[in-house]
């Protein structure tokens, strides 16, 4: 057990800053239905959740049965925790409900309040929001003193109608209009302080919030400093037609957006977790997974498609075109608070779960599956094995480790058959034919051995597949016939100005094929985003849906090329004769004009006391908040580049220019507080200003040291006077 800490009184009366070091976790939905194990363990619950978690997550999940999961939904795998959020509908103006689509979960850790924060402890869970509030509370406000003005709670939920094109304050319930061009983000913040000694209390007494609730103190109740979570769910209210005047509406009949709540259940193996506070969260921290090395050592980019949704747990529908709102909660709009009411529905025992863990069970005639050939297969059954000879009496091999329907699959059409089966786990057979009996579907329930979330077969019975021939098809209106990255532009597809087509690629919400820029407007095209990405330095880019750009250094390892998606036209090109990818397809582009980014070994300078040069130091490490690397002047600028940065300093008489975070300047007279050299491509960020220099990162600083400077009028107001520290 965590011990009780006082260092938040000693931080006070120092008046430390904020701490803003952080981790930041994708998380895709593994489940969808009235499923809550916090509020209604062991039964159905009020309303539909989208959930954050491990697969084998259910009505009674707790910390021990996270533990015996196979994988998670979210990317850091070592993080079993389970996290989830209510579902969103469209009531149209006719009364009946659309479901709206959702991006996940992206799930903040982040370093607030004063003192460095303990571990969630086992067991521990909590609740933030309230379901019933249909409007703002004035009253109910966070713990304060006469120097740390308390807030009110409801500032706990936000709302972002995001708009690129004009960019609109966040709101404490859903905005006046509800017209997002690109979706609305909810976004939750958690409590931070706890009592040190309840895992939980249905009335969350176990828990307050800080002072400023995304920051500041822990009252004297609740002294233990947690990390402070925070959620942001992305709902896709632009891909629906809400022309009809209907209204958007919370699973829980919530259309006010004040009654949005969170929910947490930890799962942190206590040993990753405790590391991952202490190194990622109160001494360095730039969001990204990778600069923490044991969460690096541990993420999984991919776990979207690793560790997929699993099958429903509760017999009802929740998707698609419904009468009324799954459960029994109706819209209602306050401002008084609704009732929240739980009606039941039949649960779903799932029909071959032999090992605690659920599965999607293939349909015969209707599962597929996507072999690496290119060709897909598709599920005929589960099949008993010959007693005397094989019943697919082909080629044939084992794995004890690896087997999966795909490589058995590649393996069995590689010898030129088209049936191939799975068994006990670890066994392929190929063959052209089967003809013994067909068995319930619950005979092949092993999981396979390289593929834990998939069945392969059983004791005696096969899972077999047929292999279709591989699709060559492709529609007229794709752009061309899939060439290859090297195939010249002149020769194949879309012909953009100093940039070359890949291809058509696959992409999805959950693992964007490109990411770093972002625009969805109606009058895009491919040179419209060929110029952002110009504009903006960066290697790739590509259109999806007709009308989204996107941007990227990197190709993700999750996207492949070939898919024949890419059918939709460009919404800017009134010809209608370009293609703009698709749905979860993006027409995508080498830019040619790409220069990648040098941190040069020199500048000039000058100001009104002469000119100098400053020539690079090197790549340090900065300790956000608390001691500064370079300590006596701080400023940022949207065009920051190193030149402006090292004008700055030298203008104001200090020796040391350091860039940081892309748009941030620090000067000093010295490298301080033990900041460290490191190698330099850990400044990796380059500058808002100018996508060909570096300007640090998060926790890191691009430093430039004065090396030799021309006539200096020392003025009288020349060095270190307007020092503002940060
Ligand atoms: C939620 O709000 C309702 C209505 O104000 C209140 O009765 C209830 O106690 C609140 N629940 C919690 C857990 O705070
Ligand atoms: C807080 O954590 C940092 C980083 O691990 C450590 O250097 C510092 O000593 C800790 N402070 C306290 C008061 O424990
Ligand atoms: C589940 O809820 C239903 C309806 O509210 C109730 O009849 C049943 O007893 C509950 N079961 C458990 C295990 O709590
Ligand atoms: C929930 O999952 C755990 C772990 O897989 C399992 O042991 C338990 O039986 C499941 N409970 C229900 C009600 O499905
Ligand atoms: C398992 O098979 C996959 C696909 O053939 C291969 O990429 C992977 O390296 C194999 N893993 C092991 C441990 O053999
Ligand atoms: C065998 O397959 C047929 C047709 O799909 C199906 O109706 C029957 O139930 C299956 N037999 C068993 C034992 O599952
Ligand atoms: C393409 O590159 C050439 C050579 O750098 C340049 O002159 C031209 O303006 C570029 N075209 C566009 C559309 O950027
Ligand atoms: C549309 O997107 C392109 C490319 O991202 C951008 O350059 C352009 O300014 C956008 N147009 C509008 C009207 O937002």
């Amino acid at each position: 057990m965590p011990s009780l800490n006082f260092t938040q009184l000693l931080a006070l009366v120092a008046g430390i800053p904020a701490v803003s070091a952080f981790w930041r976790m994708e998380c895709g939905v593994i489940q969808l239905g009235r499923v809550d194990p916090i509020i209604n363990p062991g039964n159905v619950s009020g309303h539909v959740h989208i959930v954050a978690s491990p697969n084998n997550f259910n009505i009674s999940s707790n910390y021990d049965s996270l533990q015996s999961s196979l994988c998670t939904s979210c990317t850091v795998q070592v993080d079993k925790s389970a996290y989830w959020t209510p579902y969103m509908y469209y009531q149209k103006a006719d009364g009946t409900f659309v479901d709206v689509p959702q991006g996940g979960v992206i799930v903040y850790y982040l370093g607030r309040g004063q003192g460095n924060a303990t571990s969630f402890p086992p067991g521990f869970r909590m609740l933030s929001g309230n379901s019933s509030l249909r409007a703002y509370d004035n009253n109910a406000m966070t713990y304060g003193t006469a120097q740390e003005a308390p807030r009110p709670i409801s500032d706990r939920v936000s709302f972002n109608c995001i708009n690129y094109a004009k960019p609109a304050p966040e709101t404490p319930a859903f905005p006046a209009v509800m017209n997002c061009p690109q979706g609305l983000r909810a976004q939750i913040q958690f409590q931070s302080c706890w009592d040190g000694v309840n895992l939980y209390k249905a009335d969350q007494s176990h828990v307050a919030y800080l002072s400023r609730i995304d920051n500041g103190i822990c009252p004297p109740t609740h002294p233990v400093l947690l990390p402070h979570l925070f959620y942001e769910v992305y709902y896709s209210i632009d891909q629906i037609d809400s022309s009809d005047g209907g209204k958007f509406v919370f699973a829980s009949g919530d259309s006010t957006g004040y009654g949005y709540h969170g929910d947490f259940m930890n799962g942190w193996d206590p040993a990753v977790q405790a590391n991952a506070v202490q190194n990622c969260l109160e001494s360095s921290g730039s969001g990204q997974i990778d600069d923490c090395p044991i969460l690096k050592a541990n993420n999984d980019a991919q776990s979207g498609s690793n560790c997929p949704q699993q099958p429903a747990l509760v017999d009802e529908k929740v998707t698609g075109s419904l009468s009324a709102l799954p459960g029994c909660n109706t819209p209602s709009a306050g401002p008084g608070p609704a009732q929240m009411k739980v009606c039941p529905a039949r649960l779903l025992v799932p029909n071959t779960i032999t090992d605690g863990q659920t599965r999607q069970v293939p349909m015969p005639g209707t599962t597929t599956s996507n072999l690496a050939s290119g060709s897909s297969a598709t599920y005929k059954g589960c099949y008993v094995d010959g007693t005397n000879g094989r019943a697919l009496s082909g080629s044939t091999f084992a794995d004890d480790k690896n087997m999966t329907t795909q490589t058995c699959g590649a393996f069995c059409q590689s010898k030129g058959f088209n049936l191939f089966g799975t068994e006990y786990a670890r066994e392929c057979y190929c063959g052209n034919a089967i003809t013994t009996a067909n068995s319930t579907q619950s005979d092949c329930s092993m999981a396979c051995s390289g593929d834990m979330l998939s069945y392969c077969g059983g004791p005696n019975r096969l899972s077999v597949w047929s292999i279709s021939a591989a699709s060559a098809s492709s529609s007229s209106s794709t752009p061309t016939s899939t060439p290859s990255a090297t195939s010249s532009p002149a020769a194949f597809g879309p012909t953009v100005s100093n940039a070359t087509y890949l291809g058509c690629y696959t992409d999805s919400v959950s693992a964007r094929t490109l990411t770093g820029y972002y625009n969805n407007n109606a009058s895009q095209t491919l040179d419209t985003c060929a110029a952002a990405a110009r504009a903006n330095n960066l290697a790739y880019f590509g259109v999806e849906y007709g009308a989204e750009c996107f941007a990227g250094n990197t190709i993700a390892s999750s996207a492949s090329s070939g898919s024949t998606a890419c059918t939709m036209k460009c919404g800017g090109d009134s010809s209608g004769k370009t293609v703009c990818g698709g749905s979860n397809a993006i027409s995508l582009f080498r830019n040619d004009a790409f220069a990648s980014a040098a941190n040069k070994a020199s500048i000039s300078v000058k100001s009104t006391s002469g000119t100098a040069s400053y020539s690079y130091a090197g790549c340090y490490t900065d300790a956000a908040g608390r001691k500064r690397t370079l300590t006596d002047y701080f400023f940022s600028d949207p065009k920051m580049t190193v030149e402006m940065c090292a004008n700055a300093c030298f203008g104001r008489g200090y020796s040391f220019a350091g860039t940081e975070y892309a748009n941030e300047c620090y000067c000093g007279g010295a490298v301080k507080n033990g900041a460290v050299k490191g190698s330099d491509g850990m400044c990796g960020m380059r500058c808002v200003g100018d996508r060909k220099e570096y300007c640090g990162a998060g926790g890191r600083i691009t430093v430039y040291q004065k090396t030799a400077a021309g006539k200096m009028r020392r003025s009288g107001r020349g060095v270190r006077v307007e020092g503002v520290s940060v």
